[in-house]
């Protein structure tokens, strides 16, 4: 066999798929076929789970049912629930969201079952759940009692309401919908490959959701959404943006919430959020972070866009929480209450036809020798 090596496997088709597919240099997303664009126009999350769950569209039967299924596994397990109160509130929301999916796997019979209908049963159930343990763990860090799910709302206005204890505007709702839509897959990156890796060796479910949260929760792959909030926070005037990029640019610091593995050009997904965090920032009548944003967008773009380095997702993820009144700790935990749709599609995919995964490396240690008593050590 010719030996190939990648570093950070850049490049390494790791897996077949039918998911999502991505053109990194045009900046084309699609799930199943269906272009990120259009999805976000037509779509809810709910039907974007199905498309995912059973790659196609549900009929209108399919998605009611699908709906109701989710809003049934809102509710944790009492000693879930109990566990979460009792650990430190100011934690990382990404330890403790992850420490909890773990404990929730205690609670669920079928954990270690493997079978296509059992997954799509913890699908349903991860998916419903991961929303209530992140606004649980949310109001905990408020020092608020958790909400119950509302049992009729959607899944972003409900998740809203849990955090907010609100029933949100229609249009805040519809802005947290589109958001969980475009985060929920993303084909290959180190959250579902490392789901998957744990998934290959046929252990638990949360075993392999666990692993993904630790990935998730890397500042970069998922944790640049809330450092970008921090980010423009520091700038905190338009007129500071494009010296402190330009110093960070100059101290070969990098600017979070931008460049990306796969996209070398405009992250698609950041451009619609643009549009919606717009959106936000005029209604709110409360522009200037959307402003900074605008300064720092087209500096590092002016700076960096020739090499490829464009806006990915996190860069306005992060101001549209802001202006629907999400604090940034929880930008992290809300990418994987959408993600957790592509991980479990994933692993279902990949188990269909399951290959444990098991790549090697490159020796460059010492040649063979022999143990050296410790007499003889110098
Ligand atoms: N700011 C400044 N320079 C950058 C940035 C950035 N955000 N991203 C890459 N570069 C530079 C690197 O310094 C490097 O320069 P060099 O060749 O002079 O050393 C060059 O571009 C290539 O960088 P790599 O790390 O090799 O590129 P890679 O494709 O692996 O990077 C990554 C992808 C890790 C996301 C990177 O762009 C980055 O660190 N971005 C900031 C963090 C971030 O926004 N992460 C979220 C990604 S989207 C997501 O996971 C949902």
């Amino acid at each position: 066999m010719t030996e190939k090596f990648s570093r950070g496997l850049e490049g390494v088709i790791a897996a077949e798929s039918a998911l999502t597919y991505i053109d990194g240099q045009k900046g084309i997303l699609a799930y199943v076929g269906i272009p990120i664009e259009e999805l976000a126009e037509h779509s809810t999350f709910e039907e974007t789970v199905f498309l995912l769950l059973h790659q196609r569209l549900p009929t209108r039967a399919e998605l009611q049912k699908l709906s109701e299924e989710l809003a049934n596994q809102r509710p944790l397990p009492a000693p879930v629930a109990a566990i979460l109160k009792v650990l430190p509130c100011q934690a990382s929301p990404m330890s403790l969201l992850r420490t909890a999916v773990s404990v929730l796997g205690h609670f669920d019979p079928q954990a270690d079952d493997t079978s296509p209908q059992a997954l799509r049963a913890k699908a349903i159930k991860l998916i419903a759940q991961m929303a209530t343990l992140t606004a649980t763990i949310g109001r905990l860090r408020q020092n608020q009692e958790p909400i119950p799910p509302h049992p009729t709302l959607s899944h972003s206005a409900n998740f809203l309401y849990m955090l907010t204890g609100k029933e949100p505007a229609g249009f805040a709702a519809r802005v947290f919908d589109v958001a969980l839509i475009l985060q929920a897959d993303h084909e290959f990156p180190a959250s579902t490959f490392a789901s998957l890796v744990v998934a290959s060796t046929l252990t638990d479910t949360y075993s392999a959701i666990s692993a993904a949260l630790g990935a998730l929760k890397g500042p970069l792959h998922g944790g640049a959404s809330e450092q970008v909030v921090r980010m423009i926070r520091e700038i905190g005037e338009p007129a500071n943006a494009e010296q402190y990029i330009t110093d960070k640019l100059a101290s070969h610091e990098r600017i979070m919430g931008f460049g990306h593995r796969v996209y070398k050009t405009y992250d698609p997904r950041a451009r619609i959020l643009k549009k919606y965090s717009q959106k936000l920032a005029e209604q709110a009548q409360d522009t200037r972070l959307f402003e900074i944003e605008q300064i720092v967008e087209k500096t590092v773009i002016d700076a960096l866009g020739s090499r490829g380095i464009f806006p990915n997702v996190d860069f306005y993820s992060g101001t549209v929480c802001y202006y629907l009144g999400i604090e940034p700790a929880l930008l992290t935990p809300i990418f994987a209450v959408s993600r957790i749709a592509g991980w479990m599609a994933h692993i279902i995919e990949y188990l269909a036809d399951n290959r444990l995964f098991r790549p090697t490396t490159r020796y460059v240690g010492p040649p063979l020798g022999h143990y050296i008593p410790m007499d003889k050590r110098t």
